[in-house]
């Protein structure tokens, strides 16, 4: 059953279309692509899935349609390890789905009709408040309504719970939800949002993080992607280069990062050990086509890491 050491991963969960192109195709253009497949994903989904597979405790909060997208989505979660009791099936509503466009550098474009998983209301995320007691960290993102991630927050705080949100896809933060976050953790295109200004490279990211600071955030981890990453918070500026790696689909390696960071600090290692166990498992999942299908295991990256070295 649940152990104090569990995450509560609140967030989206999408199937996701995906199709092989050269490029994005113009306004107006049809593009011959390849390899199109039917992937199950969704940021919440995702990081939840990554934290099962390395072994840890993840209980996931959201919710589907009632169709067999929704069916197949939660049995998928349910073969991975991960707690489902707290996934709504909404009547009305289809589950979330994406159309995922991969360009022949391995990077992706994405829509998201996130369908069901914005019926995942303050009201039906209440049924968590019961579990908030057991659990060291709550991880969300922003494929769900923004007031549902502020009620939970709020209520894992006046409890002393680590509260993590990763700031994708880019929306306007309340600042009840900024001062109820303990980590923020945007990549360069969210930072833009966040700061509403045009961020060209990675020296400008890391000063204009500061903000984040001045905002009230404690500590901030930009995603920088084959950039690496950068910890920022009143007392340490540090910066991880990436692990060289040749990329295949960069789709879910910011939700790997995600999931890999709690559970190491689930593990009490430090938040710069954490960043770098998080690295390599980003890096791994770029190898690998599709979301869930290129988490990796705990032996997948200390392989990877023995190779590294
Ligand atoms: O972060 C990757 C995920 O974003 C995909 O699995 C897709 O569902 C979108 O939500």
């Amino acid at each position: 059953m649940l152990n104090n050491k569990a995450i509560l991963v609140i967030g989206g969960i999408n199937m996701d279309f995906v199709v092989k192109a050269e490029r994005v195709p113009k306004p107006g253009e049809t593009l011959i692509g390849s390899d199109f497949s039917i992937i199950p994903g969704g940021k919440g989904a995702n990081q939840a899935v990554c934290i099962a597979r390395l072994r840890g405790k993840a209980i996931l909060g959201g919710c589907l349609g009632k169709d067999q997208l929704g069916q197949q989505l939660k049995s998928g979660l349910e073969k991975e390890g991960v707690i489902t009791d707290y996934i709504s099936m909404d009547e009305k509503e289809h589950s979330g789905v994406t159309m995922i466009i991969i360009n022949k550098d391995g990077d992706n474009s994405i829509v998201l009709d996130p369908g069901a998983n914005m019926k995942f209301s303050p009201e039906r995320a209440s049924s968590l408040e019961k579990i908030l007691p057991r659990v060291s960290i709550v991880l969300s993102q922003l494929e769900i309504p923004v007031e549902t991630i502020d009620f939970i927050f709020n209520k894992a705080k006046k409890i002393g719970i680590t509260t993590i949100l990763d700031a994708g896809p880019a929306k306007p933060l309340p600042p009840s939800l900024l001062s109820n976050t303990d980590i923020l953790s945007p990549n360069q295109t969210e930072l833009e949002s966040l700061l509403k200004r045009r961020i060209t490279n990675v020296e400008q990211a890391k000063n204009e993080a500061e903000k984040l600071l001045e905002w009230g955030i404690k500590t901030v981890i930009l995603k920088l992607g084959d950039k690496g990453s950068y910890l920022l918070t009143a007392k340490e500026k540090l910066y991880f280069p990436a692990f060289k790696v040749t990329p295949v689909d960069t789709t879910a390696a910011g939700d790997a990062f995600m999931g890999a960071l709690c559970l190491s600090l689930t593990q009490n290692k430090p938040l710069p050990q954490a960043i770098e166990f998080a690295n390599l498992a980003g890096a791994y999942t770029v190898t690998k086509m599709g979301a869930q299908p290129s988490l990796p295991t705990l032996e997948e990256i200390e392989k990877m890491r023995s190779k590294i070295r």
